[in-house]
């Protein structure tokens, strides 16, 4: 496997990462993961603004973008990867530098990785749907900025691995957020309902393209905090993100939502989004 590393492409095992790295030590750094399919990326450009978006946040100098930005396609390439679906990975930390809790000096370079991997898309759950498990949303309020500071995201993907569902419905001061590697939304009365973008959640990039679809399928869309309890009053639910697509959810908990089949508006726009 062909990686990028600091400005080079190499063998993955030929890259030798610091253990001073501050991604490391202190998970001081931001991502992007982007799919492709038959080699064309999906929303590039929406991904490298929101990756420059983190790094602003967290006030990590950029590295060339211009030359970031054609990384994806170099390890498409280079990997073999131009047909078919692929996902590719992007990581900038803050550099490697003697551990100490404030920012190192202005001139240590931030660390670059990024590989393109073969991604199996989950046919099975896109079809019939999936069971998502709700619990408590006790993640920092900076949820906007995609930092590799992961841990309650990782606690609460096992978690729901444990429990034999696709993922968690973070719940906030009783309303859903999101997912721990996914954006949610519901549809109660023909209406597509998501939580506002906030400090509470990531800004999707499904999400917004599946906003933008909503309204060309003229099919209205709220922003606000869907509280947990009402719930089981939706027709629908869908988990949004790159690795996710549109996913139906018919079951939270012990919950069946609808019929318990995808609905009509997931399986909409499940299509538009491919298309
Ligand atoms: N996760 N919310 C969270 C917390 C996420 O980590 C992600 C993405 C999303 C969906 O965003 P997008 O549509 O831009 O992929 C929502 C990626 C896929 C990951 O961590 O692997």
């Amino acid at each position: 496997m062909t990686v990028y590393f600091n400005g080079q492409y190499k063998p993955k095992e030929e890259v030798r990462l610091s253990p001073d790295d501050r991604g490391f030590l202190f998970g001081d750094g931001v991502y992007e993961v982007i799919c492709a399919y038959n080699g064309r990326q999906f929303k590039a450009v929406e991904h490298f603004e929101r990756l420059m978006r983190s790094m602003v946040e967290l006030r990590i100098q950029p590295p060339d973008m211009d030359a970031l930005s054609r990384v994806p396609e170099n390890l498409l390439r280079e990997n073999g990867l131009e047909s078919g679906w692929a996902v590719i990975y992007i990581q900038v930390t803050r550099g490697a530098a003697p551990r100490s809790h404030p920012f190192p000096d202005i001139e240590t370079p931030v660390t670059v990785y990024a590989y393109a991997a073969p991604f199996v898309t989950p046919e099975k759950e896109l079809e019939q749907g999936a069971r998502v498990v709700t619990t408590p949303d006790n993640r920092w309020l900076r949820c906007d900025i995609k930092s590799v500071n992961l841990l309650p995201n990782v606690l609460a993907a096992q978690a729901a691995r444990e429990k034999e569902a696709k993922d968690v419905l973070f719940i906030r001061d009783g309303a859903v957020t999101e997912g721990s590697y996914t954006s949610f939304g519901a549809v109660f009365a023909g209406k597509v309902v998501t939580h506002p973008e906030s400090h509470y959640i990531l800004p999707g990039i499904t999400r917004s393209s599946v906003l933008e679809l909503c309204s060309q399928l003229s099919i209205p869309v709220e922003r606000y905090p869907v509280q947990a309890a009402r719930l089981k009053d939706a027709d629908e639910c869908m988990l949004w993100g790159t690795t996710t697509q549109v996913m139906p959810v018919v079951q939270v908990d012990d919950m069946t939502i609808g019929n318990g089949k995808p609905g009509p508006i997931t399986r909409k726009l499940q299509t538009a989004l491919l298309n």
